[in-house]
């Protein structure tokens, strides 16, 4: 392994009782009564989550900034921005998934400088202090609740990037697993893509000993696949959203990389597709990974039958080539049998794109920490999800 220091300063309150923690959780990081919540395109309004909160914030002065869309954009950002400035908002409580936490964590650093938001995510700029934020996690997919991660749509020039900042992690998270029964069954499974798709990379790594992460990550996607099932077919079932929601948070959180960074090849190459085509990223992932293992598994099998061993249960008897198919088929298997897409061409994204969606990838050179993507490689690869 890496040498390796591990830091989460991020609270997380997790269970039935956790947003009625609002207020003392808030208190904990200022004194101020100026409050922004920022939220999507409205879920939290139909379910009833925003009357809640906004009774939870009796006592101060509340802003809101709903209308931050699936791939948050740049643009968005800005207008959100130019209101913490404007008012001297004191904090900020990101309500959604992924997308508003994304958001908002841009938002919060923006708001301490004079430049463009989009210089902090092209690395031009670090930010030095931010507006604090916690967020009530309404979906989960991405880990955002509990990491410093951010990916930021730049719709103007198709561009969607990561950036991260350790003044980022949110103060804290509220994680509440009755708030996911809403959740439209894509979106459930979008998250399920999209968490085990983050064990998936974390797996695929450079280490040479990662027996530790090996056993945590074939451990966590065993039961998100056997919840996934479950909240499929009864969404109201607190135990599986329960074991959804933790299982996306430790996905992400850094828990699994403790010693590498993981390969992180198809979340680029699901990045760009996504910058291009307003796709979900839950459903990118689940078309490019398995090609991604066909591509890379003719190079590194090894790791792929114990990949096929870990997660899978293949037969230890098996030839190596064999647990290789089985374990690429049981991932297939598994995400086509919650739904997930698993071509291109469902979304009719075609061939004449790849050239443009490898040139995005390829914007800081070759990629992936497991096994390096060149041109012909990422091409390769986009042909086979076609
Ligand atoms: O906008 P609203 O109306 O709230 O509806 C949302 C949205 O349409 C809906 N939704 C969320 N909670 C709901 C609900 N509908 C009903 N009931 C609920 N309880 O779900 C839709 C998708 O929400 P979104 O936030 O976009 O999903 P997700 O959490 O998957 O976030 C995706 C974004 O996160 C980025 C992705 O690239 C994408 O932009 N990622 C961020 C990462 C990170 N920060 O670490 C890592 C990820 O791999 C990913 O790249």
């Amino acid at each position: 392994m890496n040498s390796f220091t591990f830091y989460n300063p991020t609270q997380l309150v997790f269970g039935k009782d956790s947003i009625e923690k609002l207020p003392q959780m808030i208190s904990q990081f200022t004194d101020g009564k100026k409050i922004l919540v920022t939220y999507g395109g409205g879920s939290i309004k139909k379910s009833g989550l925003h009357t809640r909160i906004m009774n939870l914030l009796a006592d101060y002065e509340v802003y809101e900034f709903g209308g931050i869309e699936p791939n948050p954009r740049l643009s968005t950002v800005k207008k959100a921005v130019a209101v913490v400035k404007d008012k001297d908002i004191d904090f900020i409580l990101a309500v959604g998934g992924g997308s508003v936490i994304d958001g908002t964590k841009l938002i919060s650093a923006a708001s301490k400088l004079d430049n463009d938001p989009w210089d902090i995510v092209t690395r031009q700029v670090t930010p030095t202090e931010v507006v604090p934020f916690g967020t009530i996690l309404t979906i989960s997919a991405t880990g955002s609740e509990m990491n410093a991660g951010s990916v930021i749509t730049n719709w103007e020039t198709n561009e969607k990037l990561g950036w991260g900042s350790p003044l980022v992690f949110p103060k804290f998270s509220l994680l509440n697993p009755e708030v996911l029964y809403t959740l439209p069954a894509n979106q459930t499974v979008n998250g399920i893509v999209d968490s085990m798709s983050h064990l998936i990379e974390q797996y695929f790594n450079e280490a040479d000993n990662s027996a530790i992460g090996d056993a945590m990550i074939a451990g966590v996607m065993k039961e998100i696949m056997a919840a996934g099932r479950v909240a499929l077919a009864q969404p109201d079932n607190y135990e599986a959203r329960e074991t959804l929601m933790l299982g996306a948070t430790v996905a992400l959180n850094g828990f699994m990389r403790m010693g590498y960074n993981g390969d992180w090849a198809t979340h680029n190459l699901e990045h760009a597709v996504s910058a291009v085509h307003d796709i979900a990223h839950g459903a990118g992932l689940a078309i490019l990974f398995p090609a991604w293992m066909k591509y890379v598994s003719q190079h590194q099998p090894a790791r792929f039958a114990q990949f096929a061993e870990d997660v899978f249960d293949v037969d230890q008897q098996l030839s190596e080539s064999a647990k290789v198919e089985a374990g690429i088929k049981g991932l297939e298997d598994y995400w086509q049998s919650i739904g997930a897409p698993s071509r291109l061409s469902d979304f009719d994204i075609a061939a004449d794109d790849f050239e443009t969606f490898a040139d995005k990838t390829l914007f800081n050179g070759p990629f992936g920490n497991f096994y390096q993507l060149d041109k012909e490689a990422v091409i390769a690869i986009y042909k086979l999800a076609e």
